[in-house]
């Protein structure tokens, strides 16, 4: 099965390390926004793109030829989180996804997706190419944090879209990765005073997640990646009070 993998973010930890780890054998697309991605290898196709601006989406991608493939795998590994409700146990209510988590979150994703699956569409009348995407998203979407809920609101608009897209189009899958906090550059600067022993590295999502990612399992599933800490309890995510004191010492020190 010959496959293509276009994996946004790739300049990012963790979408570097999917590059790397499907380069030796897959063609893969490497989407960056500031910088072509440094690494040099004959199926490696580095495209620098604003994903938020659709018609800068269609351009970079006008002579992608789905037919030279049997699936195409969108890797989407892009997206910020935000401390919010800061006054609690006053509870701000969210009017409206933060715009800059919006943009980077579900933007990045959403003109990218619907080009691909209307581009895919017309190529199916020569070829039966099949389309997959890879989402990261938290496990700590499922429980709704007081504290991340733009993040949270922003993949759940992702995860519907794929589903809604698998409803109407046999020949779409998804695979959602939840993670829990793992140690990036973006993720450090939100969370600086974080106590790290128990996050994952970029290393541990793409080598938990690297089977699932280049099988041709049809439909929709969503796997858990996260580490094992030995004091964990359910109220580390189900109690606010608890929620919004750890966060608040991971944003700002313990003070
Ligand atoms: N770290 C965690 O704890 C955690 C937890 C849950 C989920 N996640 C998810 O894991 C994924 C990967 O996280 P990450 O920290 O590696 O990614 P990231 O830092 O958010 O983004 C990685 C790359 O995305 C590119 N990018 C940003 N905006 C773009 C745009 N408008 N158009 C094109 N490219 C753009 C940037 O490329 P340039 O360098 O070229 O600007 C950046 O290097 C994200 O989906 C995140 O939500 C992370």
């Amino acid at each position: 099965m010959k496959q293509c993998f276009i994996i946004a973010g790739a300049n990012g930890e963790i979408g570097r390390g999917f590059v790397e780890k499907i380069l030796p054998k897959h063609t893969v697309i490497a989407i960056s926004k500031q910088h072509a991605s440094q690494i040099h290898h004959p199926n490696l196709i580095s495209v620098v793109v604003d994903l938020t601006k659709p018609e800068e989406v269609e351009k970079a991608f006008s002579g992608f030829d789905p037919t030279q493939y049997d699936q195409i795998t969108f890797i989407h590994s892009i997206g910020i989180d935000k401390f919010e409700n800061k006054q609690f146990p006053k509870i701000e209510p969210l009017e409206t996804i933060d715009p800059v988590v919006y943009a980077s979150n579900v933007n990045t994703y959403k003109y990218l997706a619907r080009f691909l699956i209307k581009k895919i569409e017309a190529a199916r009348k020569i070829k039966l190419v099949t389309l997959k995407f890879v989402m990261i998203g938290s496990i700590a979407d499922k429980y709704g944090l007081l504290v991340m809920t733009s993040f949270t609101e922003s993949k759940n608009i992702i995860r519907s879209s794929i589903r809604d897209a698998i409803a109407t189009r046999s020949w779409i899958s998804g695979l959602i990765i939840n993670i829990s906090s793992t140690i990036t550059t973006s993720a450090m600067k939100v969370r600086p005073y974080a106590d790290t022993t128990y996050w994952l590295t970029p290393k541990d999502i793409v080598d938990g997640s690297l089977l699932r990612v280049l099988s041709n399992e049809v439909g929709y599933q969503e796997i858990d990646l996260f580490k094992h800490d030995p004091m964990f309890h359910e109220t580390f995510y189900t109690d606010d009070q608890i929620v919004f004191d750890r966060w608040k010492k991971y944003v700002h020190g313990a003070r």
